[in-house]
């Protein structure tokens, strides 16, 4: 996948924004995020026969200007679903190593962590969530993020923003190099959140142009 180069990263905020026609998109598989894996025993005893994670795949795109990058994200709902009061939203996330070179697949080890920006439907903005390990998750460095979101004719599509810049618990990402990221996506309608969601199998490459 690559980020392609931009004179600002602004100009793409919006999900319609015209310039995402020119953007070569990848489209990334996704899995159950297995429920042997589930830490918590409520999850496993509960959900054990319950279907989740069957978001099949997502579309991406991203672009920079340098200093920002958008990734856009594009994956089929049959309907938005912000929680209501006492559900759960809609949500998706990216992920970048933020040293080293962690497993996706385990939401990074004890001394190499993976950070995240979440989007949910909700609150229509971005969090930044850091992990050593399923289980582990924090709110993490923020990373000036924003997002705008919108559901169409059966698909969420959403743009997020943040620095190219990380921090301590934060990826960098640089110009002319290739970075990594991945992908997971939460049916809210179909009670996913935290554990139970579709997520990538393992990191996708990202070509940020110099
Ligand atoms: C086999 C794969 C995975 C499993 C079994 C898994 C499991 C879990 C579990 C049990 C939690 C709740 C405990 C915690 O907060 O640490 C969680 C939270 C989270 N996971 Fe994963 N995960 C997987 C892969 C991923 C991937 C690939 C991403 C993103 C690209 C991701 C993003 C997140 C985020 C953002 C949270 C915090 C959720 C929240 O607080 O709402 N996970 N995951």
């Amino acid at each position: 996948m690559r980020s392609i180069r931009v004179s600002a990263a602004a100009d793409y905020a919006a999900t319609t924004a015209t310039g995402w026609q020119a953007v070569p998109s990848e489209t990334v598989e996704l899995v159950p995020a297995p429920m042997e894996m589930q830490p918590n025993g409520f999850i496993q005893a509960q959900y054990s026969n319950h279907e989740y994670g069957k978001t099949p795949y997502v579309e991406a795109q991203s672009v920079h200007d340098g200093t920002t990058l958008a990734v856009r994200l594009r994956w089929p709902a049959e309907k938005p679903f912000n929680g209501g009061r006492e559900g759960f939203p809609d949500g998706a996330a990216i992920a970048f190593p933020v040293r080293g070179e962690p497993a996706l697949w385990t939401m990074g080890t004890d001394d190499e962590p993976v950070q995240f920006i979440q989007w949910r439907a909700l609150k229509n903005e971005v969090r930044s969530v850091v992990a050593w390990g399923i289980g582990s998750s924090v709110p993490g460095t923020s990373v000036s993020g924003s997002v705008t979101a919108g559901w169409s004719q059966g698909y969420w599509t959403i743009v997020m923003l943040r620095t190219l810049a990380g921090g301590a618990e934060a990826a960098t990402l640089v110009s002319g190099q290739t970075a990594q990221i991945g992908f997971a996506v939460w049916n809210g309608s179909n009670e996913e959140r935290a554990g139970l969601k579709a997520v990538s199998v393992d990191w996708t490459p990202l070509e940020i142009d110099a």
